[in-house]
């Protein structure tokens, strides 16, 4: 038998998609799935099912998988995230051999990274923790692939990344090297975090548009702006989400209320809170999420409380100005947050290279990220950016009408308010942090600096008699 180029472990829905998706490229590959109740045949039934791909090698040993790949081992793990992996790791390193590399591609914790590849590197094992964004879809067809660990580990499993990855508009892999250790899983992460705002600032202006309009009416201003600068996949799932129907009903319709979350959204908002980075949206955004799975408490509450519906509706024209206004707050507070991270961790991380593999293959590619790779090359800063900010400050009007229009019809707006106060707070010269400061040190004696004095000055004052 053949060895194999490449290995991969587990074989759920991402798992099976990315081995077709490297087979496809004609890489000879092994794959490998532990038996556990209910994946009794979970290996068998895959080489059944693709008995066209004959480079693909199954195996339920895990030496026999190990020994059926080529050296150095390149090993891909597709489980879930977490402690499995650390299961996985320990019951690999009998069988593996030095200068071996692990790649991790599940949404593993960057700092969880950082320890496995200290870990390891003792171990003499490289180990690379790889973001995968796309979904099944993308894994199967091309993902976006944010590797980050040893750059002499990564170019040797390049040329099989870089292949499998989706394409951006020039024909370039969307797979490059973000930085050592923790980088890449720390980018899936922002990525993540960004996709739960776009996603809360689809569903606040389809709460806005829902007020008078139905679902197709709906769906067709998303196609409508999805034609367009607003464009993005999931602002074009969303509207087919608004067609789709089940035995005559809008499957819209019967969907709970209450939105979940796997933890990549919360951690982003987390370590944004710990950079110093204020990341309103994603942190609206995951509380949003939240909020939604009080849903007893919601259904109880709203009955003490009649609201008039009245017989207005929202501006489009203007919601769709609003939108972008949004996004582009969204996306300024999450490359702003990857900047940080890049200088506390010594990543050196290239934002325009990030915004470029973000234009194909995952969930957050778009036009604004497009546009994006040019914005961030030049100014590093949308804010300091002379088309975004123009764009910014000529719209403000807008965000103000559709909040007033929120408000007014009582329809919560939290993600849209973060982006429109951001921008706001960001974009004034003198706000109340003073009468903070002054509260700080008269009840803590925390002192506070002067503005007639120099920065490096502090001042304490005995505001009261004790
Ligand atoms: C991707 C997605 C993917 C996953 C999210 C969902 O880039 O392909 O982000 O990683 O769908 O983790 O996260 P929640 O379950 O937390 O919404």
């Amino acid at each position: 038998m053949h060895r194999s180029e490449f290995g991969v472990i587990g074989l759920g829905v991402m798992g099976k998609s990315i081995s077709l998706n490297i087979a496809e490229h004609s890489f000879k590959i092994s794959v490998y799935n532990r038996i556990s109740e209910g994946e009794e045949t979970i290996v068998s039934d895959f080489l059944n099912e693709h008995e066209n791909f004959n480079a693909i090698q199954g195996f339920t040993d895990l030496k026999m998988f190990a020994s059926s790949l080529e050296r150095p081992r390149k090993i891909l793990i597709m489980i879930k995230a977490g402690a499995a992996i650390d299961t996985v790791i320990q019951q690999l390193l009998p069988v593996l051999e030095d200068g071996d590399i692990i790649i991790d591609g599940g949404n593993s914790h960057y700092k969880d990274t950082q320890n496995r590849t200290n870990y390891l590197k003792s171990k003499n094992i490289n180990f690379v923790g790889c973001g995968i964004s796309g979904g099944e879809e993308g894994a199967r067809k091309g993902p976006s692939i944010m590797p980050g660990g040893d750059l002499e580990a990564y170019r040797q499993i390049a040329p099989i990344l870089e292949k499998i990855a989706a394409k951006d508009s020039w024909g370039n892999p969307c797979c490059t090297y973000i930085g050592s250790d923790g980088a890449g899983h720390f980018i899936k992460m922002v990525h993540n975090g960004i996709e739960y705002a776009e996603m809360q600032l689809i569903a606040e202006t389809y709460a806005l548009l829902s007020y008078s309009l139905n679902n197709e009416e709906i769906a067709s201003i998303f196609n409508n702006w999805n034609q367009g600068d607003a464009s993005g996949y999931l602002l074009e799932i969303t509207s087919k989400i608004l067609q789709t129907k089940e035995d005559g009903k809008y499957l819209i319709d019967l969907i709970l209320d209450k939105a979940q979350n796997k933890g990549t959204g919360s951690w982003s908002s987390a370590t944004a809170l710990s950079l110093g980075i204020p990341n309103t949206m994603i942190s609206s955004a995951v509380f949003d999420r939240y909020l939604s799975s009080f849903k007893d408490e919601r259904v109880k509450l709203s009955k003490k409380i009649t609201r008039e519906h009245k017989n207005e509706s929202v501006d489009v024209t203007q919601l769709k100005k609003a939108y972008q206004f949004a996004r582009i707050v969204n996306h300024q507070q999450g490359f702003l947050l990857i900047k940080e991270a890049s200088s506390t961790y010594n990543w050196n991380l290239n934002l325009s290279e990030i915004a470029r593999i973000w234009t194909n293959g995952c969930i957050i590619r778009s036009s604004l990220m497009e546009n994006s790779i040019t914005i961030l090359k030049n100014s590093n800063d949308y804010f300091n950016d002379e088309n975004s900010f123009s764009y910014l400050k000529s719209n403000e009007d807008a965000m103000v009408e559709v909040l007033q229009f929120g408000l007014q019809q009582r329809i919560s707006l939290n993600t849209i308010s973060a982006a429109y106060n951001y921008w706001v707070s960001m974009t004034t010269e003198k706000l109340p942090a003073h009468i903070i400061q002054a509260q700080r040190d008269f009840f803590g004696a925390h002192t506070y600096q002067r503005i007639d004095a120099s920065d490096s000055e502090y001042f304490h004052t005995k505001w009261e008699e004790l």
